[in-house]
C-alpha cells in the first residue's frame, strides 16, 4: 500500500525567528517515521546556483537591492531548486519538506516590500512549474518573541526593521485568506507543542486522502 505521503509537498514558513527550520527537521523525522522517503530543502539555496543567490540577496553590503530584484532573484532560486531536487524527488515518489517557498516572496516582498502579492502570484505562475505546494504551514509569532530567538549577527533581510517585519507577519497571516492550502499555527509555545500543532495542521489536510 503506499504511504500518504509519498510525492507530497509540504512546505513549512513564517517570519524570521518562528521556529521552522526546528520544525521541518522534525516533521521529516515524523513522516519517515510512518514509512515514506522523506528530502527536505531550503529556499533560498540548496543548490550551487541558489545558494550563491541566496549570498547575493542576504549580504548586508547590497542595502540598496530594490524589492523587484529580490522578488526575480528569489523566484530564480526556487526556479532551480525545482529542476534539481524538487521535481526528480516528487517523480520518484519522495515525499520533500521545504524551509520556506512562495508564501515567503507573498509576505515578504508583496506584502511588506509593497511589491504586491498578485505580482508575486502571477511572476510565479509565469516562471515555476508548480506555485502552492499540497500544504503550506505557516508558524506565527509576535516580533517581540521572534526577536529574543535571534540573538545573532542579522542578515540584510532580518535587518530591515520592526515596522518592515510587522508587515512581514501581516502578509503571512493574510495568505491564509487567499489560498486554501495554507494553514497558520501558533508558533510562541515551546517546541514539543508547537511540532504537535504542525503534526495535527499536516495530518487534518491529509485526511481521507
Ligand atoms: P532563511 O534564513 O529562513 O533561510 O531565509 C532567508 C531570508 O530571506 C529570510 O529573512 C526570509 C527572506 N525571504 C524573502 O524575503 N523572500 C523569499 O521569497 C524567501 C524564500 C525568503
Amino acid at each position: 500500500m503506499s504511504n500518504i505521503f509519498a510525492g507530497k509537498f509540504i512546505v513549512l514558513d513564517g517570519p524570521d525567528g518562528c521556529g521552522k527550520s526546528t520544525q521541518t527537521g522534525m516533521v521529516s523525522d515524523w513522516i519517515s517515521c510512518s514509512g515514506a522517503e522523506v528530502v527536505s530543502f531550503r529556499d533560498p539555496g540548496t543548490t550551487v546556483i541558489g545558494e550563491k543567490i541566496r549570498d547575493i540577496l542576504l549580504d548586508r553590503a547590497h542595502e540598496s537591492m530594490a524589492d523587484n530584484v529580490e522578488v526575480l532573484l528569489y523566484m530564480a532560486a526556487r526556479a532551480q531548486l525545482w529542476k534539481e531536487n524538487i521535481a526528480p524527488a516528487l517523480e520518484a515518489g519522495k515525499c520533500v519538506i521545504m524551509d520556506r517557498w512562495i508564501s515567503s516572496t507573498c509576505a515578504y516582498q508583496g506584502c511588506a516590500g509593497g511589491f504586491g502579492v498578485d505580482k508575486v502570484i502571477r511572476i510565479g505562475s509565469d516562471c515555476l512549474e508548480r506555485v502552492w505546494p499540497d500544504v503550506t504551514v505557516v508558524l506565527d509569532v509576535d516580533l517581540a518573541t521572534s526577536s529574543k530567538r535571534m540573538d545573532r549577527e542579522l542578515d540584510r533581510m532580518e535587518l530591515k526593521g520592526d515596522e518592515y517585519h510587522r508587515k512581514v507577519r501581516q502578509g503571512f497571516l493574510e495568505l491564509g485568506d487567499i489560498e486554501d492550502s495554507v494553514t497558520v499555527i501558533d508558533a510562541k509555545n515551546d517546541i514539543e507543542t508547537v511540532h504537535k500543532d504542525v503534526v495535527e495542521a499536516i495530518n487534518k489536510y491529509f485526511e481521507g486522502a
